[in-house]
């Protein structure tokens, strides 16, 4: 056994303990009332970063929460790798869906639950060990690397985006590196070539001055959450067809190769799919393969819609005011900027002219498409091969992960997408959890990746 892999398995479970460590930290960036443990959890990482014997390892305030950085650059010669990971996670709603306390790290069945168990602290907490494991047994590292962590992906990463384009110098590299994805399986190593970006808005509906009885008022009254339900029935119909005029314009179409993976499914990921989501049949636009739909065609989705009267009982009331949450998922090529402006326009166009509407948007991002050519991606590749004992398979994600397409268009580097996610981890949800192999053999796979960088 390689000296690397024995100090791997020696200290698989302290390893373990770190990441229980930071996953108690409930750093759930968009919500004010945790801007303190948010910061906690980001001193939490420079603490790592010291530890493995980072350099200039620090948290940068920002306007928003910290970003956390550090470095090692003494490989002269050696190519510079830019890893970025996010330490904050999404809200836990509803908690008492959660089998175990969702700040309460516990292990079963091989799996370590709690929330940001996978995104994005276990996924971070692997490349943090693979670098301690590498600086360890060698006193170096193979590659130089600078280490980026954001405390906001969730709620928007403003402060990231500031970071970068007003200091890219700080952040110059040959690649990027990014452990924010998943795999199909367990077996099946995959690398990610390509993201949706996505567009999130408040669309709020302002009917009468005030809330009114729906009997004195009912006949004649503005409804807010009915003008609501119209403009959302009118922007998406049944079939998952959108209404906003030009949408679909520059909706790039897929490659050959694309087109014959999306409509045979080799891996048989639509099955999986539906049984993951416990529905007799997939949604959405029938003319086009699930894999199409999820990775290729834009989307727009209801999250939540506020107002009125949602208590127990009942009450006869008539809200003045109503929002929903709308978020539209971008395939590469449509530009949040651009689409956003389309959908404000249909919304305005569509809503019942009693009510006032406004249109906010709350936070958006690019898409990206990476080459699988360039010598990092083919690095990861043989580094996933080496530790899966199978080559990867090239897929794209239909989440969103808007630096990746920053780095690609500020740095101009490649940008690798590794992650060891699986589908059934509950990201976003109840009972998120990491699989504790897929952390152990990403600590690997991720050593040998830099090893073949360099
Ligand atoms: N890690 C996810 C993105 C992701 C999910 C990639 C599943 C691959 C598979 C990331 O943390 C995330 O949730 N992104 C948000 C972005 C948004 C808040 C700007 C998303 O996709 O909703
Ligand atoms: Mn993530
Ligand atoms: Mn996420």
């Amino acid at each position: 056994m390689s000296q690397l892999e024995t100090y791997i398995t020696e200290n698989e479970e302290r390893f373990l303990n770190d990441l229980k460590e930071w996953l108690r930290i409930p750093s759930i960036s968009t919500l004010p009332e945790h801007a303190d443990d948010v910061s906690r959890a980001a001193g939490y990482a420079v603490e790592q970063l010291y530890y493995i014997g980072f350099e200039r390892v620090e948290a940068i305030q920002t306007q928003g929460h910290p970003l956390v950085y550090g470095e090692w650059l003494k490989a002269p010669g050696k190519p510079t790798l830019l890893i970025y990971g996010h330490y904050d996670v999404q809200p836990v709603d509803p908690v008492e869906l959660w089998q175990t306390p969702p700040f309460e790290p516990s292990v079963r069945d091989g799996n370590i639950y709690a929330r940001g168990a996978c995104d994005d602290k276990g996924q971070v907490m692997l490349v943090l060990k693979a670098l301690e494991a590498l600086m360890t047994v060698n006193g170096a590292l193979p590659v130089n690397v600078k280490l980026l962590l954001e405390g906001e992906e969730e709620a928007g990463g403003e402060a990231i985006e500031h970071y970068l384009k007003t200091y890219p110098e700080r952040l110059a590299c040959d690649a990027a590196f990014i452990c924010d994805t998943h795999m199909p399986a367990q077996d099946i190593p995959a690398l990610i070539y390509g993201l949706r970006g996505i567009i999130y808005t408040e669309v709020e509906a302002q009917g009468a001055r005030r809330d009114l009885h729906s009997g004195s008022y009912g006949g004649v009254a503005p409804n807010p959450l009915h003008a609501l339900a119209i403009i959302i029935g009118r922007l998406k119909d049944a079939d998952g067809h959108i209404h906003i005029p030009g949408l679909y314009d520059n909706v790039r179409k897929p490659t050959h190769a694309e087109k014959d993976f999306w409509h045979n499914d080799p891996l048989h990921i639509n099955e999986a799919l539906r049984e993951e989501m416990g529905v007799p049949r997939l949604s959405g636009e029938l003319e086009y393969p699930p894999l199409e739909r999820i990775w290729g065609r834009p989307t727009l989705e209801v999250h939540g819609i506020a107002g009125g009267f949602v208590g127990e009982g009942a009450k006869t009331v008539i809200p003045a005011v109503a929002k929903a949450k709308i978020s539209l998922r971008l395939p590469p090529d449509l530009k949040s900027h651009d689409v956003f402006a389309l959908f404000e326009q249909a919304v305005q166009e569509v809503a019942p002219p009693d009510v006032k509407v406004t249109v906010r948007n709350l936070h958006g991002g690019e898409g990206v498409l990476v080459s699988p050519d360039s010598a990092p991606i083919q690095a990861a590749a043989m580094a996933l091969e080496e530790v899966y004992g199978k080559p990867p398979v090239f897929l794209r994600e239909g989440g969103s992960i808007p630096i990746a397409a920053l780095f690609d268009d500020v740095l101009h580097v490649p940008v690798v997408l590794m992650g060891f996610g699986l589908p059934d981890d509950n990201l976003h949800a109840p009972n998120e959890k990491y699989s504790l192999s897929q952390f152990y053999k990403g600590i690997r796979t991720v050593a040998s990746f830099l090893q073949k960088m360099a």
